[in-house]
């Protein structure tokens, strides 16, 4: 038995996961096949996607999301990905959503898409018992005038299912506080709120988000390990961090497993949730993320079910869901 099927069974809450980065390479290679898209090169020579570096990895992000077209394509890419999730024990996920790969952020279109994706998350749920939440996510390199635009979005659209807003992209461009009107808006509109930082940028990065944008979590996060009064304050303030250490490990965010904080960060008192973030960019599922960090950094049951109920308790849905999913862990 490998190390990850051990964990495969284990029921897991996952709280970072982006729907076209969860796109198994063969399915975006039979979109492009079936509307003649052109997207040679973003493949390697068995099948995986490929690229140099992090700056690299969101153009061949951008190039696979082409093929992804309307609202069936959406419906069949979240009923592929929540099946893959599910077989991995995963029993609630969270999806980062982007109008702007749907419709290019109009709202009219978004709503058509976001039907769609709901759809296949209800189908999702009775077929293979996962539960799904989606969270409207600006992407950064857009820039912050296009952010107020899907703010405005994710307030229209905001409800049960669609219950956070969030922020990706490349985070070295621009400061936080460019986006504070965004995640003001959708503050207002009821949304929960998390933002990647500190996934490449420094302890700053992840200070500046807290104070300008109010975020309950912050994706990654790993670089406050550089700053002990910072980690201090992330202990004191509750603040969630969603780790995604193979990421950070394919993306040379950090050198290799061992060196990964997330241990650190956890051992003085930070809440951690692990996730994957776009698996198969980065060859990994919740059971190798599992295996890995039992394997580098002894994790146990207990520490497993901790990082469950850690994420459950930082999940961006209503209480009777959390009642629900909370009881399937407890029989685990
Ligand atoms: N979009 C998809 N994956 C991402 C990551 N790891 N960091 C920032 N933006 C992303
Ligand atoms: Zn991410």
């Amino acid at each position: 038995m490998t190390a990850s099927l051990e964990f495969r069974d284990l029921p897991k809450i996952e709280l970072h996961l982006h729907l076209e980065g969860a796109a198994p390479p063969a399915f975006i290679r039979g979109l492009a096949r079936e509307k003649s898209v052109d997207i040679g090169g973003i493949f390697d020579e068995n099948g995986n996607y490929t690229y140099r570096d992090f700056d690299h990895f969101l153009k061949v992000y951008d190039a696979a999301c082409t093929t992804l077209q309307g609202p069936e394509d959406f419906h069949r890419l979240t009923l592929a990905v929540l099946e893959e999730s599910a077989s991995h024990g995963v029993i609630y996920t969270e999806s980062f959503l982007s109008p702007d790969f749907c419709g290019g952020g109009d709202l009219a279109a978004w709503r058509d898409y976001l039907a769609a994706i709901e759809a296949a998350a209800a189908e999702a749920e009775t077929r293979f018992g996962i539960t799904m939440r989606g969270i409207i996510t600006a992407i950064r390199h857009l820039g912050p005038d296009q952010s107020r635009n899907t703010a405005r979005v994710a307030a229209e659209t905001a409800g049960d299912f669609i219950t956070g807003f969030g922020l990706a992209g490349a985070e070295l461009m621009g400061r936080p506080g460019d986006y504070t009107y965004a995640f003001d808006a959708a503050r207002e509109a009821g949304l929960e709120l998390t933002a990647h930082a500190g996934e490449w940028g420094g302890p700053d990065m992840v200070a500046d988000t807290i104070r300008d944008l109010r975020v309950s979590r912050i994706g990654h996060g790993i670089n406050a390990i550089h700053d002990l009064a910072l980690v201090d304050v992330l202990a004191e303030t509750g603040t969630v961090l969603e780790v995604c250490p193979g990421s950070n490990v394919f993306l040379n965010a950090v050198k290799d497993w061992p060196s990964h904080p997330i241990a650190r960060l956890r051992d003085r008192g930070v809440k951690v949730t692990v996730s994957t973030d776009d698996p198969p960019y980065f060859l990994t599922t919740m059971s190798d993320e599992y295996a890995n960090l039992a394997r580098h950094f002894a994790f146990g049951p207990d520490d497993f079910a901790e990082l469950n109920r850690t994420a459950l308790d930082a999940a961006f849905c209503d209480a009777k869901t959390k009642e629900r999913l909370a009881a399937r862990l407890e029989k685990a």
